[in-house]
């Protein structure tokens, strides 16, 4: 008898958000690759690849790799860059399946000079292994679309953060370890994440709980990085499920923050109301107006203002990055700020945003009016 999987089915509401954030990420990662003058290959590597379509045809991963590819034709021909793609899937079937569907998608779409494809029929620890070389010398971004939870372990994950130039995805079922956390299997997988505060923790905010366990896995030596979670609850309202994203450079972290906000603009962390910011335009009889999550940011973000913690665009926009927000949600607050007289700056904006700060490296200093 076949076994059910994935591709067996339609891909759920909850596969669809995940795909869809995978691909918008790459959509705005693969051009600043393209463009820059980095001498390393650009790569992607998608090592649960699957065997490209749910049964309705919806594309999986790897063909929105090539869809997004394809938007980039005109900027890959004239930086005469070529983008290197690894596929894997341990279901030696399905590789032979996606391997006849991506070379047929690459030749129509005019890309064969473009792209350069590696097939692998492995298990993701030991394609680790096998493209430890040029993991280490290319521009990455690595996919780890695993069932469960169980891939991405301690040593995986220092692995992968120790790589350079690299950010990574990978989607993990925190309800299972949620329900399974006091078994000694999991304690196997992860021995030091904090199970009583896993256990305890409800279910709506388990993705985010397990990310923060995830952090201690960052090595000390590691000074600058982001991880960001994004939680998904399936169809079913009872199971989350989630992406953790991983990079090392701002504008890694920029960028998925700029997709995750675009996919859900309350609060940029979940394809739900993580944190019932959609009650909060009620007066609470005992609090008065609760803050949604944005509003919140922006309160601190006005008050170490006015305390003189933050007095210029760059500290600014590192604080916005480093609390999970994007560049018009601080731009917002600091004009209505100078709105108000209780701060001014030479700039109609506030010259919050990556551009200024770190490419253009301008220096916007903001004044407090004394009132
Ligand atoms: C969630 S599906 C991937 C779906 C795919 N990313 C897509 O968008 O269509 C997980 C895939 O991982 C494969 N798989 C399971 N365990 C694996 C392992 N240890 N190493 C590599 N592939 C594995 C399964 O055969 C399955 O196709």
């Amino acid at each position: 008898m076949s076994r059910k999987d994935l591709f067996d089915k339609p891909f759920d509401e909850g596969t669809m958000v995940k795909l869809e954030i995978f691909e918008k990420y790459l959509e705005v990662w693969l051009p600043t690759f393209v463009m820059s003058d980095f001498p390393n290959p650009i790569q992607i590597f998608d090592l649960f690849s699957g065997s490209g379509r749910d049964m309705n045809g919806i594309s999986g991963s790897p063909l929105r790799i090539i869809e997004i590819i394809t938007k980039h034709i005109n900027i890959l021909k004239k930086q005469q860059k070529v983008v290197y793609l690894f596929f894997n899937d341990i279901d030696r079937q399905k590789i032979t399946l996606l391997e006849k569907l991506i070379n047929d998608s690459i030749a129509d779409a005019g890309l064969s000079s473009f792209i350069v494809v590696q097939y692998t029929n492995e298990t993701f620890i030991r394609c680790l292994d096998l493209y430890r070389k040029c993991l280490n010398n290319g521009c990455n971004l690595i996919f780890v679309d695993q069932n469960g939870f169980k891939e991405v372990n301690e040593k995986v994950f220092k692995f992968l953060i120790g790589l350079q130039r690299t950010d990574f995805m990978f989607f993990i079922s925190s309800t299972f370890i949620h329900r399974f956390a006091n078994r000694p299997e999991f304690a196997n997988h992860h021995p030091n994440f904090d199970i009583n505060r896993i256990r305890k923790t409800s279910r709506k905010l388990i993705h985010n709980v397990i990310c923060d366990e995830f952090e201690k896995y960052v090595p000390p030596e590691i000074k600058s990085y982001a991880l960001f979670s994004f939680s998904i609850m399936k169809s079913d309202h009872n199971n989350i499920y989630g992406l953790i994203f991983v990079t090392k450079h701002i504008l890694g972290a920029d960028k998925f923050l700029q997709t995750v906000w675009k996919k859900n603009a309350i609060n940029g962390n979940a394809n739900y109301d993580i944190d019932d910011d959609l009650s909060k335009d009620q007066l609470d009889l005992f609090n008065g107006k609760l803050l949604t999550k944005i509003e919140k940011f922006q309160l601190e973000l006005r008050n170490k203002i006015l305390d003189s913690k933050i007095s210029n665009n760059k500290e600014a926009y590192l604080f916005t990055i480093n609390n999970g927000h994007i560049s018009s949600h601080a731009d917002d607050k600091i004009r209505k700020m100078k709105r108000e007289k209780l701060i001014d700056f030479e700039s109609k904006s506030s010259l919050v945003n990556y551009d200024q700060v770190c490419k253009k490296k301008r220096t916007l200093n903001f004044k407090l009016i004394k009132q």
